[in-house]
């Protein structure tokens, strides 16, 4: 049986899972809705309902479930009314702005009776269902410690001042800390977050700290996360020019709907494969300590590498795995089959709850993120001296 799945929202976000639906058996896209008709000018004649009004989606016979992908503002007003109409729901993380929405929206859910699962987030991935299917094949016992680290281009990539605003959702330690908290705590096997620390960098006193390392406890286990919004072609002296908002937006525009398009004239490619970083994604690594042995991965090699406290060493490849949205789908579906989804509003909320605690203690700290203003990277890079 398929499940007829809306996008509402395809941008960056949506556009992932639009490959992922593309290539996935058992989902069927029936609809798109976008505000931007560029979105929907590129999609004409492939996706059987076209729309910019989000309520068309919700009383539509046809679609039983929606992806929504849209700013994260929007995500609680949406998903509200897509399960105020009996549709089941995939929300983008965050899950939303602040947690007293995300509790309103996970109790929503719960009264509706209907699906809701809060993802993709990075627990997803392959790399880390590899780890945590390593930890249980070679019987490693619980976590102990996690070391997490990421390098990106978040902050270098254009982003409009409601992107950068952590009171709407934004910024690197509530965007890209929602997937860092979120595989610490699968890779804890869940459990209780406590003793949350955070500091964070700002560049040239920008809207939000674009890079930040955090510390807490997860299910008992010590957690390090370390993560860079800069990339590598920002270096000191550098300052990250300004954009307009409407400036960014066009920008992001643009770059969305040319992507799609790019991916509408791609031949469906096979679902694994997952197990590489995205282009975006210039480096992570992580080392998980268990009770009887470690396992590491990195995004170089690509490979997952376990040695048990008897010196036995496994290397496996996590590329042999399905990716991430599928993952995803495949939860969404077996959810909607009668399976509880681990992924569901309670787990979105609690990362949220330890984002926002993050950010808090970032802000307290305080090495000045403070200016809001919109922004794309300097294309010039500083000569190494
Ligand atoms: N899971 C991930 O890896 C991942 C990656 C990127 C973004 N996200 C999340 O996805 C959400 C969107 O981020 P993005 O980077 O894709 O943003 P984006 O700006 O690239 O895309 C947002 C899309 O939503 C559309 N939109 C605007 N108003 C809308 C409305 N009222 N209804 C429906 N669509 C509307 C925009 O036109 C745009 O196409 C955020 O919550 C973000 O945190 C998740």
């Amino acid at each position: 049986m398929t499940t007829a799945l809306a996008i509402a929202g395809l941008g960056a976000a949506g556009l992932h899972l639009y490959k992922a639906v593309l290539r996935h058996p058992e989902v069927e896209l029936v609809a798109v809705m976008d505000v931007d008709p560029a979105i929907l000018d590129v999609l004409r004649g492939r996706v059987p309902i076209l729309t910019r009004d989000f309520e068309e989606l919700c009383t539509s016979a046809r679609v039983q479930a929606i992806f929504i992908g849209s700013p994260t503002p929007l995500h609680l007003p949406q998903a509200l009314a897509a399960l105020d109409h009996d549709k089941d729901v995939i929300v983008e993380k965050p899950m939303s702005t602040d947690y007293e929405s995300a509790v309103q929206l996970r109790e929503h859910a719960r009264r509706t009776g209907r699906v809701l699962v809060v993802g993709h987030s990075q627990s997803f991935e392959p790399f880390v269902r590899c780890i945590a299917e390593s930890r249980q094949r070679h019987d490693l016992g619980g976590l102990r410690r996690l070391v997490l680290s990421e390098q990106t281009d978040w902050m270098t990539r254009p982003r409009t001042p409601e992107e950068l605003d952590e009171s709407l959702g934004g910024g690197p330690i509530l965007r890209q800390g929602a997937h860092l908290v979120d595989t610490a705590r699968y890779l804890a096997g869940g459990g209780p977050v406590t003793d949350v620390t955070a500091s964070g960098f700002a560049m040239d006193g920008a809207a939000c700290h674009g890079s930040f390392v955090a510390s807490m406890r997860a299910g008992g286990a010590l957690v390090t996360l370390a993560y860079d919004g800069y990339g590598p072609n920002v270096g000191d002296g550098q300052s990250l020019s300004p954009l307009s908002g409407e400036e960014a937006a066009s920008r992001k525009g643009h770059l969305n709907a040319t992507q799609l398009a790019q991916a509408t004239d791609e031949s469906a490619g096979p679902t694994a494969g997952g197990g590489s970083p995205p282009a975006w994604v210039m480096q992570r690594a992580v080392l998980a300590v268990y009770e009887r042995g470690q396992v590491s991965y990195d995004s170089t090699s690509g490979l997952v590498r376990t040695v048990r406290h008897d010196r036995r060493a496994h290397v496996e490849d996590p590329r042999l795995l399905s990716s991430g949205r599928t993952a995803l789908l495949d939860e969404l579906i077996a959810a909607r089959e009668g399976t509880e989804p681990l992924h569901d509003g309670t787990w979105g909320a609690e990362n949220l709850r330890v984002c926002l605690e993050m950010a808090a203690a970032a802000r307290d700290e305080g090495h000045g993120a403070g200016r809001a203003t919109s922004h794309q990277s300097t294309n010039s890079m500083r000569e190494w001296r």
